[in-house]
């Protein structure tokens, strides 16, 4: 990516740099876009089913779960967007009411921040990077998720992580940070540095999410940073495996 186009990105998360601007050529991309036929759809998985068949069953049981009380105030379980074969996975805390209504994770204006700041690192949920909540159901009032609601919902996040099987997680926010790596430090002391999740121990970074950014655009400078950070992760783990 040039440098104006990085400016430009930049520019449209709310941070400025000292360079010469020069205007957007188009304007900004519409990111909704179709979730890809992953290339291994008919690969069998070591339980005998087919990747694809894993899928359908996680969405099926994900539309019609009714783990918790949320199911009965929700418009529609919301799974996740993007490759299912990306390198990157980024996780969020739950549906907001845009999301609940539209059935995809990150499509309000959190969701446009997200997008802004994916694109400043040369990162779009179409291409490269697969997005998911730690909740597939709305909390009413965009309150935290209960503790009994995580440990509902948790499984299906796993099954997706392993679906996935992304080089790299972001947690986006507190609670996705939190309950991934089952710690409950502030987010300022989970920044800065990798953690890793799971059996395989996947590299995994953390950020603001963007809902506070929209909130707290002074702290945008550092949730680039981790970005920068998480981009160096992501470039350390294809030099080990080159
Ligand atoms: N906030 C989240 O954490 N996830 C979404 O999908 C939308 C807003």
């Amino acid at each position: 990516m040039d440098r104006a186009a990085r400016a430009e990105y930049l520019r449209a998360i709310g941070i400025e740099l000292w360079v010469p601007r020069h205007p957007p050529e188009g304007g900004p991309q519409s990111e909704a876009a179709p979730v890809p036929v992953p290339a291994d759809a008919g690969a069998t998985a070591s339980d005998g089913h087919s990747v694809d068949a894993r899928w359908q069953a996680l969405w099926s049981e994900v539309r019609d779960c009714a783990r918790c009380p949320l199911h009965e105030s929700r418009t529609q379980g919301v799974l996740g967007v993007g490759n299912r074969e990306a390198n990157w996975m980024v996780i969020g805390e739950a549906p907001g009411a845009e999301e609940d209504r539209r059935g995809e994770p990150f499509v309000g204006r959190a969701g446009q921040l997200l997008d802004a700041m994916l694109r400043a690192i040369g990162l779009s949920r179409g291409a490269n990077v697969y997005i998911a909540n730690i909740l597939k159901s709305r909390p009413p009032g965009n309150r935290d998720p209960k503790p009994e609601e995580v440990a509902a919902c948790l499984p299906y996040l796993h099954r997706q992580i392993e679906l996935v099987r992304p080089k790299l997680l972001l947690a986006v926010g507190r609670i996705a940070a939190q309950t991934l790596l089952s710690s409950d430090a502030p987010l300022a002391r989970l920044r800065g540095g990798v953690h890793h999740f799971g059996e395989r121990n996947t590299p995994l970074v953390v950020t603001y999410h963007p809902a506070y950014l929209l909130r707290s655009p002074a702290d945008k400078r550092k949730a680039w940073e981790d970005l920068k950070f998480a981009r160096g992760v992501m470039a350390q783990i294809d030099g080990d495996r080159t």
